[in-house]
């Protein structure tokens, strides 16, 4: 296929991340404000075939990744109609879901029937009562159902854990545990600034120091990338199966092979997680552009695309994403 997807840096693009609601189920702290966020109007979201035909053009230019993410990506109506249309588009290899699973259970076998690859699993701590405190809502073992109908259904799981200071540090040997005994892979992710998220560095530990904790009791064997943009250092852990992962988004820049950009829930294009800049393809789209003139937004954008993030440690923490609350840019 074609790529002219390449930004400025010579960085070849092939992963779109689509945002299809910025609204959850759940309430995370370091996610959406205590206080809460302001949602947009569902006339305001892309429709599904605003979607496909942004995913479609696209895809002819190098896109092979299209990960739904949120908000929380079950909570929007019909969402399998959209994986099927997805997985119909020419280009598409893989279509991977970021979600709290709280819904899984219920969608997990249609979502792999209508085409979904694998699903990344948002969970932070395996105590109850913690679950509930992070995230406001009592639903610990829906997601732990969910979990376990994702593998009973064949769907490939990743858990992804937000490593937090004095809330979940003690949990990090339970995860490589649970990591073993459901044979799944557990990520364990450096904790991000955005708005409004209480990041402190307080609550900052290192993908280094999680390391630490974990070889204190396991024994490491680094496993290969599994794609050069990877943001993950896996390792198999000695004597049990499933995988670790460290996502080293602070300490360690994995800028240089990034190949995402973003689809905001409200049709905004964004080259970053981490960079204010964004391009309204929505209002285009509904004026009735031609593909031509949606490819040349993209592209404008894409060449916007900065080297990388500025060091948030040295930083002590400072929001460059801009206004937008985690939960309104999408995981
Ligand atoms: N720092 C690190 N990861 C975060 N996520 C959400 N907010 C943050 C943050 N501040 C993660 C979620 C989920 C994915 C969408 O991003 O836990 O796994
Ligand atoms: Fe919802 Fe995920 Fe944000 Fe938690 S991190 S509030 S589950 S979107």
């Amino acid at each position: 296929m074609a790529n002219q997807l390449v930004d400025r840096f010579q960085r070849r693009i092939t992963d779109l991340r689509v945002s299809v609601t910025d609204r959850c189920n759940l309430q995370c702290s370091y996610c959406m404000p205590s206080f809460g966020t302001t949602h947009v109007h569902r006339r305001e979201l892309l429709s599904f075939e605003e979607i496909q035909r942004l995913v479609t053009l696209l895809a002819s230019q190098g896109i092979e990744k299209v990960r739904l993410t949120g908000g929380e990506p079950l909570i929007r109506r019909d969402l399998i109609r959209l994986v099927q249309m997805i997985r119909q588009i020419p280009g598409v290899r893989k279509i991977p879901m970021t979600t709290n699973a709280v819904l899984l259970s219920l969608y997990a076998g249609a979502l792999q029937e209508a085409g979904l690859t694998s699903a990344n699993i948002s969970l932070d701590t395996l105590q109850r009562e913690r679950f509930q405190q992070i995230t406001g809502f009592d639903k610990f073992d829906q997601v732990m159902a969910g979990i376990h109908k994702a593998l009973e259904v064949g769907l490939p799981v990743k858990i992804n854990v937000v490593a937090i200071r004095n809330f979940n540090d003690h949990e990090v040997l339970d995860f490589v545990e649970l990591a073993g005994r459901l044979k799944v892979a557990v990520r364990f992710i450096e904790f991000m600034p955005f708005q409004d998220n209480q990041w402190s560095i307080k609550q900052f530990i290192s993908a280094r120091e999680l390391r630490r904790i974990v070889g204190s009791r396991y024994k490491l064997v680094p496993l290969e990338k599994e794609a050069l943009s990877s943001t993950s250092n896996n390792f198999r852990v000695e004597g049990q199966e499933g995988s670790i992962g460290f996502i080293a988004s602070m300490t360690e820049s994995f800028c240089s092979t990034c190949s995402r950009v973003r689809l905001t829930a409200e049709g905004y294009f964004r080259p970053c997680l981490h960079d204010s800049i964004e391009v309204d393809l929505k209002a285009p789209l509904r004026e009735g552009v031609s593909d031509q003139e949606l490819t040349e937004l993209m592209q404008r954008a894409l060449w916007q695309k900065w080297a990388e993030h500025p060091d948030f440690l040295a930083s002590s923490g400072k929001v460059t994403a801009g206004p937008r609350e985690m939960i309104r840019i999408g995981g």
